[in-house]
């Protein structure tokens, strides 16, 4: 019977020059599912890609004095480079710019808009520009994004909307109907309780302020919101919409939208929301993920403070290998929920599981070959003793470890496979083949010990394949197998006939020293955070003892680095638990910042609103007492360490440049 294609979808990432481990977390774990359905002999498309339009891109962009295209072309190679050397093995990288999508998601709006489910009306709402997600009044915590806990501003418009709000008795619907739809079963209840219960609002799905984004195709002054135009790429991946439907019709609707737990609501609501709209049929799943933390807040390179982790996936792939990283991301976060990322639980778990157990029984069974038979793999012989039980546990290997994928338990799987692999370490100090060495009469028990041995690496290693590609392949490659079938060898003990060539494997994961190795991962990960915030650390002190007039001389072309613009304080607030800091949103021609400075002794909040200002644009992003800044107030210091602002001596509009 033909198997049923698979197709499985990561989220498309924003780019981003910050790559670091947790970005590999969804995608390495669908390449793992994708490999295991491929194995199973199934047809696969694995989509994955990168999310580029939208105001934080436009404004990057600008700030560096570049293209839009300009500036992410570089950062999507370097994301390629990344999933090259993670052996990703997608079946497609989409980019929202890529024409075929531009034109899909175009025929989406048409379609939608010639139905009815958008409409134009005036909108007036909070938007997260970092997040690049409207809310309402009522969801907003403290005043901020309840996502990231940033600031958010007012915006309001002319602007299109999705008729999301009909959609909300269907989608109740379909949560009690069908559960399967969103794993894990909490997610459920968190959209239940904090989407649908409250109600749903119809969605701003345009933007005029915003330029680096798909026109409308029935009002070109407007641009696609963002995650319509991201959550698209699912189905215009696959041609929706377009001239050749065939591997729509062929993939969709998708096994498996793979998501972290963050995104989860634009994944279930909005999505299923628009599929219905669009006449097309539901995903079969979306499952949302949890996070890698680093003391316990969600991984991102920005938070790394007092003691940096070494986080960049290029150097961890670099010094430990690519299945090293695969491993820890596949087998240490219970999966569903979050999981603390440290330097030293990634040692650990490389060392205990990959070095010790699965590096140990490769070589040493093979090593034993070849000593006693030459490298030639003696006959499988009788089994006795607690040959059975190994047996027995090899066979059902295939069984569990389905059954746990099946479950979407990918840590589940590895579980097993690794259980048998200690199984079989057991096995070898029980029948210790060494001393069997010694009495010539004891060489067919001897034979059979080192089959046994042999026969459940095999299946070990065949059923690793999805998750540690390379290793898998030397281990089959040492005794003389192919590495490019399925699972048809893995249910039945015996795949192996004896008289296989074998090789001995050296270490396939070194043994590391774990103390000497984190001092090695501390010194990148500063190296790392050096070169990545190189624009916020502070000048290096002078041989004069840093006396600001003792500064180097620089040219123009240094200077002409720093892009200072006008710009008008219109909000003004302290940060709390801050006596030094203020929290001002300041407008830069059309664009809102937020901006932390330290003025709050000289300045009251009241004082700064309505200021004119001089605002260093191109700062690289920081975050001062939790609150975000996105540029520097300049402002002159007597020696006394008085500070006033500096403001521009005529009226003259905001986002004015300052030569
Ligand atoms: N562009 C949107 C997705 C649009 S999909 C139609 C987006 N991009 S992202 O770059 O911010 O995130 C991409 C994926 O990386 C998400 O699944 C996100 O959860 C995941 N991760 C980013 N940091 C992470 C951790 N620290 N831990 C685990 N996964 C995390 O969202």
């Amino acid at each position: 019977m033909e198997k049923k294609p698979y197709y499985i979808t990561t989220p498309i990432y924003y780019p981003s020059g910050n790559w670091h481990i947790g970005h590999c977390y969804t995608t390495v774990i669908c390449d793992a599912l994708a490999r295991f359905h491929r194995m199973l002999g199934e047809e696969v498309f694995f989509l994955t890609g990168t999310d580029e339009h939208g105001q934080k891109v436009e404004r990057e962009a600008k700030n560096r004095g570049v293209t839009p295209m300009q500036f992410i072309d570089p950062l999507i190679a370097e994301m390629k480079d990344m999933w090259k050397l993670l052996d990703i093995s997608y079946s497609r990288f989409i980019r929202t710019t890529d024409p075929d999508h531009v034109a899909a998601v175009q025929n989406i709006y048409r379609r939608l808009y010639e139905s009815g489910d958008i409409y134009k009306a005036e909108y007036s709402g909070w938007y997260c520009t970092p997040c690049e997600s409207f809310w309402t009044e009522s969801q907003l915590v403290g005043g901020k994004c309840p996502d990231c806990g940033r600031p958010v501003v007012e915006q309001k418009e002319e602007s299109y909307f999705f008729r999301l709000s009909k959609y909300a008795p269907a989608l109740m619907k379909l949560y009690r109907e069908k559960p399967s739809f969103l794993q894990p079963a909490s997610r459920i209840n968190e959209m239940v309780n904090n989407f649908l219960k409250p109600g749903l609002q119809d969605l701003c799905v345009s933007r005029t302020t915003v330029k680096w984004g798909i026109p409308l195709p029935f009002d070109p002054d407007h641009c696609a919101y963002v995650w319509i135009d991201a959550l698209s790429n699912y189905i215009s991946a696959l041609g929706y919409a377009s001239a050749d439907e065939g591997l729509y019709r062929k993939f969709w609707p998708a096994d498996l939208h793979m998501v972290g737990k963050e995104i989860v609501r634009f994944h279930a609501i909005v999505w299923p929301a628009i599929l219905m709209a669009l006449g097309e049929p539901l995903p079969e799943q979306i499952y949302g993920h949890g996070w890698l933390l680093i003391g316990g807040e969600k991984l991102s390179k920005s938070k790394q403070n007092a003691k940096p982790e070494l986080t960049d996936p290029y150097e961890l792939v670099k010094r430990y290998g690519c299945d090293a990283v695969r491993y820890f991301l596949l087998r240490e976060i219970p999966f569903g929920s979050d999981g603390e990322y440290t330097g030293e639980r990634f040692l650990n778990r490389i060392n205990a599981d990959l070095a010790n157990d699965l590096g140990n029984l490769v070589s040493r069974t093979t090593a034993m070959i070849g000593q006693y038979f030459g490298g030639i793999l003696p006959a499988r012989g009788e089994a006795e003793g607690t040959d059975g039980e190994l047996i027995a546990l090899a066979e059902g290997l295939f069984g569990r470890v389905q059954r746990a994928m099946d479950a979407l338990n990918v840590p589940a799987a590895l579980a097993e496979i690794f259980g048998v692999v200690s199984r079989a370490n057991k096995y070898i100090d029980e029948t210790v083949p060494w001393i069997l060495a010694k009495d010539e009469s004891k060489r067919p028990r001897l034979g059979a010990v080192l089959y046994h041995l042999a026969e459940t690496i095999r299946i070990c290693a065949v059923l690793l394949k999805p998750f540690l590609p390379r290793a898998s392949a030397r281990i089959l490659e040492s005794f003389s197998q192919k590495t490019d079938e399925g699972f048809e060898s893995v249910s039945s003990f015996g795949g192996l006939k004896g008289g296989e060539e074998t090789k001995k494997l050296p270490p396939l994961f070194p043994r590391m020293d774990i103390a000497k190795e984190l001092a090695q991962m501390q010194k990148l990960a500063e190296a790392d955070r050096g070169k990545k915030s190189g624009a916020e650390q502070p000048a290096a002190e002078s041989a004069s003892g840093g006396r600001q007039d003792a500064l180097p001389e620089i040219g123009i072309e240094d200077f002409a680095k720093v892009q200072i613009r006008v710009g008008e304080v219109v909000a003004c607030e302290r940060v709390k638990k801050s006596e030094k800091l203020l929290h001002e949103t300041v407008k830069v021609g059309d664009e809102l910042r937020s901006v932390v400075s330290g003025i709050a002794k000289f300045y009251t909040p009241e004082e700064m609103i309505g200021k004119k200002v001089l605002l260093v644009v191109n700062l690289k992003p920081a975050k001062l007492c939790g609150v975000l800044s996105e540029g520097m107030i300049l402002c002159a210091e007597d020696g006394a360490g008085n500070l006033v602002l500096l403001s521009p001596e005529k009226p003259i509009e905001s986002g004015a440049s300052v030569r």
